[in-house]
């Protein structure tokens, strides 16, 4: 079988770190990791990022907090999680003893919350990274306010690497009016990658009803409605920035990793497509190396960013 032999270079860097391929797996739809390890052997992705972890536990919003839309589906789970101190007491110990790059999505109410959680973490053997998500739509304090102006996104970015020294990646939301203003400013404040998009707000009706669909009324979007939207995002991102960018929004398939990588994004993460298909990403990773070795491409990284945009017609 072609793409097998092992003779591709899918590996990629974020910094210092290295990382065996670029398909990483999106926070809130991988849930500790450990509920997909019966589907596949997790060892083969590139890194797995656990859902968003807060100081407290917190229940989430009331259901019903998920539904589908045409090509995609709303959320509005509130960061459901259980805390970071059991996080560490229960979830830890698994993803630890997993050989891939593990990145703790990090969310909370207040600047005060975010500095907590990191310190929590900080000095823990085995964690490769931090992801900070500034971009949560469906919590009524902190997330996705955060994320909004150029102003606090640098305070609160600047204000976490002061206060960690794992690298850190910071997730964006495209709930904005320029989202290359926000990604500059949390460069400028010393961040060491950029993920996005995270959702987009959202709503759906019942005209029987008359009532939402979903108990918060809005929700985030995800899945292959917002790749679109999440494509020229990153492309425009990576015209501006000079740290990795990690692409999200509505990948399904290798076709779509290879969409965001010539966009300009160095790594991808995998969401909404996890509930279709919890192997989907172990099929993606194969394909990627069958693709590469089809077009001769010795390494995946002669791809990044290489978006032809001359003569197009
Ligand atoms: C059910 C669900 C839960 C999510 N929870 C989180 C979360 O806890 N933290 C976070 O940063 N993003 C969260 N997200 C956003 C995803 O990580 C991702 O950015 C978004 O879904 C777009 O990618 P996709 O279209 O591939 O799903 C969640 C998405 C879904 C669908």
């Amino acid at each position: 079988m072609p793409g097998r032999c092992g003779l591709t270079d899918l590996s990629v860097k974020i910094g210092k770190i290295k990382f065996k391929n670029p398909v990483l797996v999106a926070s809130g739809t991988f849930g500790y990791g450990e509920e997909y390890s019966e589907f596949f052997d997790l060892n083969k992705l590139g890194g797995v990022i656990t859902k968003s972890i807060t100081l407290n536990p917190r229940e989430g919003n009331p259901p019903p907090r998920t539904c589908e839309t045409p090509s995609g589906m709303l959320n509005a789970i509130g960061l459901a999680n259980v805390g970071v101190s059991e996080f560490i007491k229960e979830k830890l110990s698994f993803l630890k003893k997993l050989d891939t790059r593990l990145i703790i999505n990090v969310a909370g109410s207040t600047l005060e919350e975010y500095v907590k959680v990191v310190k929590r973490l900080n000095r823990i053997k085995g964690i490769d990274m931090l992801e900070i998500n500034i971009s949560c739509p469906n919590v009524k304090q902190g997330g996705m306010h955060f994320g909004a102006t150029e102003e606090s996104a640098h305070q609160i970015i600047k204000t976490i690497r002061e206060n960690t020294s794992y690298p850190l990646m910071v997730k964006l939301s495209p709930n904005v009016t320029d989202i290359t203003q926000i990604a500059l400013a949390v460069q400028e404040a010393g961040c060491d990658a950029i993920s996005l998009i995270n959702t987009l707000i959202g709503m759906a009706i019942d005209s029987e009803t008359r009532k939402p669909l979903l108990a918060n009324i809005t929700g985030g979007l995800s899945g292959p409605a917002i790749k679109p939207v999440a494509l020229a995002m990153v492309w425009k991102v990576a015209q501006k920035v000079n740290i990795p960018i990690v692409g999200i929004g509505g990948i399904m398939n290798t076709k779509d990793v290879l969409e965001f990588l010539l966009a300009g994004a160095s790594m991808i993460q995998v969401g909404t497509a996890n509930f279709v298909d919890p192997k989907v990403t172990v099929k993606i990773i194969d394909e990627l190396k069958d693709y590469c070795e089809n077009h001769k491409i010795k390494s995946i990284k002669e791809i990044i960013g290489k978006l032809e945009t001359q003569s197009i017609s």
